[in-house]
């Protein structure tokens, strides 16, 4: 289960920093309290500095941040730099030129590893291609692709020549992806021929023809095709072309491209409590230094480590921890394409056994996975190369940190617990391995530079131990998300307004113990976390009620043993459906949303109702839903709903 207040207030345990560590670690104590010193006395020396000497610059810059248009923030704005020639380039020289920048595992046990040199040439190629096919600096190209080295290569070649990337989970619908086409107006879509999942064949290019058909501008001109599953597609004449036919012929060379700091790097979309998913944007050069600093700092990630984070690169993890972060600090990466537990449950530990794996970084919900499926599997295998773990995606309940601690950690790697968000670029709140002690179910504190607190409803600072509020950074940093893309109101409003433009509102809600340790306890809006993906309420319900048969739908979240969350639906069925099979509807239903939107998304539960709980201004109450959905009695006060009958209905509606 995800840790409730009552679960992680009386945990108590605390695991020292080993001595051994933090002898070795990129961060010791001592480092961290000047760092820490330095943030608070002179904020822009501290950013500055750091950017100075851990990005490489064509055009060092002169001014730090400019607050004149906060919340638009803006930092090292008068700088150039290139990210790919920071996360490649410069580990061409001397040993790092032929260590393995890439170490790739397909879901079928093949191997494929590209040294930096390697690396370089497949980009340069890639990003010449690109150009010829016309991209320009500014232009959107949309990436949607299963976990091979050529998303990677993508990824690093639009950044290379200055082209926006928006990637798009490859788990997503064809309306998803057309969604993200339409919104950023992308004119080249970079997909396959399909993924292997689980052994199956996802049909990738499929989804793509459906998007491109669906999609009313028709701003995709052209479609490249990697061929990864040998399926059989359908290639449209003038639209779409091979990925190995548009890099032949292509030169090598490549001369990456000078950006200003503040042009955007790429767009990713993320849900919020209303409407659909928001495109958050983000900066070229402050954003690669805090993906890069936070993977130094947090990771300790050194040059002999072969660090491995599971998550796929369509989510915020995969850009700044998967791609960015390491890459840029010349670290090894390994890539794996495929399902956890396939072809069976010990997947993950014989590969982290067989390459060396030394930090391993995953979500909870996948810790509570291969927990349920018992200590015998990763037992069979020597764990003993990992040295640091990581968690992300949710809060991390003791029991599950517990497991991993001794299970796959064997009792001596720290635990790395990082609160951070799509919006935050990297982390924010992190146990520093060689710094502090780790509670189970705590991010604990945060990391030099961000200034994290706890405000009340009214936005006033709450310093009591242990008291919960609105989660809030009331300094900028410089990974920061710069807004939502086409919809500078929606950026205000949505992270900045309600404290008046004082705070940044994470949208979680915390506590902090007496020794300053942050322990989050989720969601405060009407977003959920699935299996550590964020899903809004409102994205669902109008995937449900675009079926015929449904008049309205209301959706709330319910513990789950493995996702954390599960996806509860409340629906009403139109007067002319009435008589329709409900468990066949139900089915409907599901394959509707996986339709719009993709599989994560999939209710679980689904009640049908005649009505629904609303407030005299027609609100949906939601907690009393999720109350009902939880079949825990009701307790809050009801006296705003607009008809006392409708929750006597709700509470005998049948399944
Ligand atoms: C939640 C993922 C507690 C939180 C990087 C946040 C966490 C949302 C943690 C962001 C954690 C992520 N402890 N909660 N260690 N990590 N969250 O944008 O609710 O997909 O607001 O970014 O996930 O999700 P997102």
């Amino acid at each position: 289960m995800p840790p409730s207040i009552d679960s992680t207030l009386a945990e108590t345990r605390s695991f020292a920093v080993s001595a051994d560590f933090a002898r070795q670690a990129n961060m010791n104590a001592e480092t961290f309290a000047r760092l820490n010193r330095q943030a608070t006395e002179d904020p822009h020396r501290f950013w500055g500095d750091l950017a100075r000497e851990y990005l490489d610059w064509d055009l060092p810059f002169q001014q730090v941040l400019e607050a004149d248009h906060a919340p638009f923030y803006r930092w090292f704005s008068d700088g150039q730099l290139n990210v790919a020639h920071n996360c490649v380039d410069r580990h061409l020289q001397g040993a790092t030129r032929h260590k393995a920048a890439l170490i790739w595992e397909g879901e079928d046990g093949s191997v494929k590893t590209l040294t930096y040199a390697q690396l370089h040439r497949e980009m340069c190629l890639f990003a010449n291609a690109l150009k010829h096919q016309g991209v320009q600096k500014g232009d959107r190209v949309a990436i949607y692709m299963p976990m091979v080295p050529e998303a990677v290569i993508a990824m690093l070649a639009c950044a290379r020549i200055g082209a926006i990337h928006t990637v798009v989970f490859s788990g997503f619908s064809a309306e998803a992806l057309k969604d993200r086409l339409e919104d950023t107006d992308a004119k080249i879509l970079i997909t396959a021929d399909g993924a292997w999942r689980v052994g199956k064949l996802v049909p990738l290019k499929r989804h793509a023809d459906q998007a491109l058909l669906r999609e009313r501008e028709h701003s995709v001109q052209r479609v490249i095709v990697l061929r990864r599953t040998g399926a059989e597609i359908d290639m449209q004449e003038g639209r779409d072309v091979w990925w190995e036919d548009v890099i032949s012929g292509m030169s090598a060379d490549c001369p990456a491209l000078p950006m200003q700091a503040e042009d955007p790097l790429f767009i990713l979309y993320t849900s919020g409590s209303t409407g659909r998913p928001k495109g958050v944007f983000h900066s070229s050069a402050g954003y690669l230094l805090w993906a890069m600093l936070t993977t130094r700092w947090v990771f300790d990630v050194k040059p002999a480590d072969v660090y491995w984070c599971t998550a796929d690169i369509g989510w915020i993890t995969g850009h700044s921890y998967v791609v960015y972060g390491p890459l840029a600090n010349g670290a090894t990466i390994f890539l794996y394409e495929g399902a956890p537990m396939y072809p069976q449950p010990d997947r993950f530990w014989e590969m982290i056994a067989r390459h060396g794996i030394s930090i391993f970084y995953t979500a909870p919900t996948a810790v509570r996975a291969f927990m349920k499926m018992g200590d015998e599997w990763p037992q069979r295998h020597d764990l003993s190369s990992l040295r640091l773990l990581g968690s992300v995606g949710e809060p991390m309940n003791p029991e599950a940190w517990m497991w991993y601690h001794e299970q796959i950690g064997g009792g001596r790697c720290p635990i790395a617990d990082t609160w951070w968000q799509t919006e935050t670029g990297g982390h924010m709140i992190a146990p520093l391995p060689g710094v502090a002690v780790n509670k189970p179910g705590s991010c604990a504190l945060p990391l030099p530079g961000i200034s994290a607190r706890i405000v009340n409803d009214h936005g006033d600072p709450i310093t009591a131990p242990d008291a919960g509020g609105y989660l809030i950074i009331d300094r900028p940093w410089p990974g920061m998300l710069r807004g939502v893309w086409g919809n500078p109101e929606r950026y205000v409003e949505s992270y900045w307004a309600k404290f008046g433009n004082r705070y940044y509102i994470a949208g979680d809600s915390a506590r902090c113990d007496a020794d300053g340790y942050f322990w989050v306890m989720g969601r405060i809006d009407d977003v959920l976390n699935v299996s550590g993906h964020r899903l809004g309420t409102a994205e669902v319900e109008s995937a449900l009620v675009a079926h015929p048969a449904v008049a309205e739908a209301a959706v709330v979240g319910i513990p789950h043993e493995i996702k954390g969350e599960a996806i509860c639906a409340f629906v009403i069925v139109k007067h002319q459906y009435q008589g329709v099979d409900r468990d066949e509807l139900g089915a409907a239903l599901r394959a509707q949303v996986t339709e719009l939107i993709g599989a994560i998304a999939r209710p679980d539960d689904i009640r049908f109702t005649d009505a629904l709980p609303k407030t005299r201004s027609g609100k949906i109450m939601r907690r009393l839903l999720r109350s009902l959905a939880r079949g825990e009695d009701i307790t809050q006060d009801t006296s705003t709903l607009e008809d006392e009958g409708t929750l006597q209905h709700l509470t005998t509606v049948k399944k």
